[in-house]
């Protein structure tokens, strides 16, 4: 059986609450992947290998990425804090500040475009982008200094059978990404039939996620994201509004709409939404949950759903039910 087919048992088997399924191989590169999500799908020019990976990792964790030794891509993208940065807006090498609040990079694998507006169409490219704009790294000299490291060169040997270069530099940190997946919730382990994983108010808060309240017409299981973008008014009534999802299409209807960010792990990332502006995730659920501002874009899916207290409380515990508890280690240095 093709592994792509496998990949679509693993979802079916989840739905049906087997456990059998939660230990199912990576796609034949031979490690298991014990999470509620089936791998993201490799494009054919980068298939991810264990090997390829670990050295993603390494990269990802490594300073000297950014040729001058300043920063690496995890001074904002921390594990800790669900590989965000707990800071409304983030500071680049260099000390501009960024416009958009960091997003988690657990899950990235599994959208079709990059960035809060979608702009950058594959992973590679937008991790090229930001290897230039976050770090501030002029990539040909960056990967001249990772190519002087003799640990990276044996390992690019060994998984490229090349030097070191801009290009594979940002395939290996894509392959990466796409195993930083936020499995292994306690909401997982229920799905997989434990009843006893979550709480009365987690079960009830799932009934409103999916029902009264009305969030998974955008925050779509497994993944808990459409993919697509919305406005959800919080760019309403700012003096200079950001357009969003606009910039890339210039239709109208794209006005200051982002991308449905995945839910898993959220209860960690925080501060909240593509500005930042929100701290607290009972905040975040209140403002959703309440239909937002009112913004002549806004998605008519997003109407106040007149929640009590007690329903906004429910379905913190079930978005709090959604954190991953899988063990992560970070790498050795060469
Ligand atoms: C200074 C902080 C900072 C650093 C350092 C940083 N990022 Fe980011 N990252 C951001 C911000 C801010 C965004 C969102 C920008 C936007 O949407 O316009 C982002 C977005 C991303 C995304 C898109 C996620 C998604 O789902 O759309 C990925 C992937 C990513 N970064 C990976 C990386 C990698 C790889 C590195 C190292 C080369 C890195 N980042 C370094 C702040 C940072
Ligand atoms: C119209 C589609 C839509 C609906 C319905 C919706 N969301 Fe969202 N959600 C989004 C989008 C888009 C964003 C990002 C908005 C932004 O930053 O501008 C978001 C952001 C969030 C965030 C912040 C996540 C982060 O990492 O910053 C939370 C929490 C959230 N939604 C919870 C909910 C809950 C709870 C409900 C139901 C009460 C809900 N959403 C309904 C589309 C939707």
């Amino acid at each position: 059986m093709k592994w792509r087919s496998r990949r679509w048992l693993v979802v079916a088997g989840l739905s049906a609450g087997l456990i059998a399924c939660m230990t199912i191989p990576h796609d034949g590169a031979g490690y298991a992947r014990s999470s509620a999500l089936p791998a993201p799908p490799d494009p054919v020019d980068n298939p991810t290998t264990p090997a390829k990976a670990a050295l993603g990792k390494q990269l990802f964790f490594d300073p000297r990425l950014s040729g001058d030794g300043s920063m690496a891509c995890q001074s904002c993208h921390f594990r800790h804090l669900g590989w965000a940065d707990a800071q409304p807006l983030s500071r680049k090498a260099g000390g501009g500040m960024n416009t958009r609040h960091t997003p988690t990079v657990y899950n990235t694998g599994y959208y079709n475009a990059w960035y809060w507006d979608g702009r950058a169409k594959t992973l590679e490219g937008q991790i090229t982008a930001a290897w230039k704009a976050q770090i501030g790294a002029d990539q040909v000299k960056a990967a001249a200094v990772i190519a002087a490291v003799p640990g990276y060169q044996a390992g690019f040997r060994q998984v490229f059978g090349a030097a070191p270069s801009a290009e594979n530099i940002a395939q290996a940190l894509a392959a990466f990404l796409r195993t930083l997946n936020s499995g292994e919730s306690p909401w997982d382990r229920y799905m997989a039939g434990d009843p006893a994983a979550v709480s009365a108010d987690a079960l009830a808060g799932s009934e409103l996620f999916s029902g009264k309240a009305g969030c998974a017409a955008c925050h779509k299981p497994p993944l808990y994201s459409d993919g697509l973008f919305h406005n959800v008014g919080l760019e309403a009534g700012k003096a200079s509004p950001d357009p969003g999802r606009y910039t890339v299409t210039q239709e109208a209807a794209d006005r200051s709409a982002f991308k449905t960010p995945t839910l898993r792990s959220v209860a960690i990332s925080g501060p909240y939404f593509h500005d930042g502006s929100v701290a607290s995730l009972d905040d975040a659920v209140r403002y959703m949950a309440s239909g937002g501002k009112a913004d002549p874009h806004k998605s008519p899916l997003l109407i106040d759903r007149r929640l009590s207290e007690k329903e906004i409380a429910q379905l913190v515990a079930f978005l709090t039910a959604l954190t991953s508890d899988e063990r992560f280690a970070s790498p050795r240095l060469p």
